[in-house]
């Protein structure tokens, strides 16, 4: 059967797919580190089928969504190790580095993810490349270091462009960074963090996925990258 919403968003339909997908690698009882975005938004509508303890959330955006649900929101400060990380991408190659941050929650995602043991990445088969970096690397910056972060990626090669109108969940700016030589992902992630005023930024090389979970028009493929899970 066709989907009546599919006009307007073209993946809608595979990401549906992936996210029912994702519904089976969470257990009973536990507390979920949820992403942001429109598939995790997909993942969200899908959730009071399963027995949730609690999630943590990635934003605001999506705590609001979850609270609707029901759902209850635990602070990521009093819960320890979550088990189970879930969220999209908008890049990810085929070991599991990621760009992220589209939606311009890149900060609190990384921290989520970073305090995750495992990190399940759901994809539609637009957002698999070769080589990360078609999509701008975001770069959340303090707002008074716009400027002199904006040179300081310039000097690296990348093409800044201040997100207008946008502040982030910690009242952070962004900069969407073109062009971006990305070989070594987890160098230029540490790279880019060392300049000064950088938050945090949309390569997420070191909180790599662990599973992706990749939509097709055939269905849907689970690839595990051959990493350890995070102690
Ligand atoms: C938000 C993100 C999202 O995961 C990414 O932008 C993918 O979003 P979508 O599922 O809407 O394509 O990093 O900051």
């Amino acid at each position: 059967m066709s989907n009546p919403n599919a006009h307007t968003d073209p993946k809608l339909t595979q990401k549906q797919a992936v996210a029912k997908t994702a519904l089976t690698h969470i257990e009973d009882g536990m507390i979920l580190g949820v992403g942001t975005g429109s598939t995790v938004n997909c993942l969200i509508e899908l959730l009071t089928q399963v027995h949730l303890k609690g999630a943590v959330a990635s934003s605001q955006a999506t705590e609001n969504r979850l609270r609707a649900l029901g759902i209850e929101i635990f602070d990521l400060n009093s819960v320890g190790k979550l088990d189970l990380y879930i969220d999209g991408a908008d890049e990810i190659d085929a070991q599991g580095n990621m760009i992220k941050g589209g939606g311009g929650a890149l900060t609190r995602e990384k921290i989520v993810a970073a305090a995750s043991r495992r990190f399940v990445c759901m994809v539609d088969d637009s957002k698999m490349v070769a080589k990360l970096g078609k999509f701008p690397v975001a770069v959340e910056v303090l707002p008074q270091a716009r400027s002199y972060v904006a040179r300081e990626l310039v000097k690296l090669g990348g093409e800044p462009v201040y997100r207008e109108g946008f502040v982030t969940d910690y009242g952070n700016v962004i900069l969407d960074t073109f062009d971006l030589q990305i070989n070594n992902p987890i160098k230029l992630e540490t790279t880019l963090n060392n300049i000064v005023g950088v938050v945090c930024n949309g390569i997420f090389a070191n909180q790599s996925a662990h599973i992706m979970l990749k939509a097709s028009d055939d269905g849907v493929e689970t690839v595990s990258f051959d990493k350890a899970i995070n102690q």
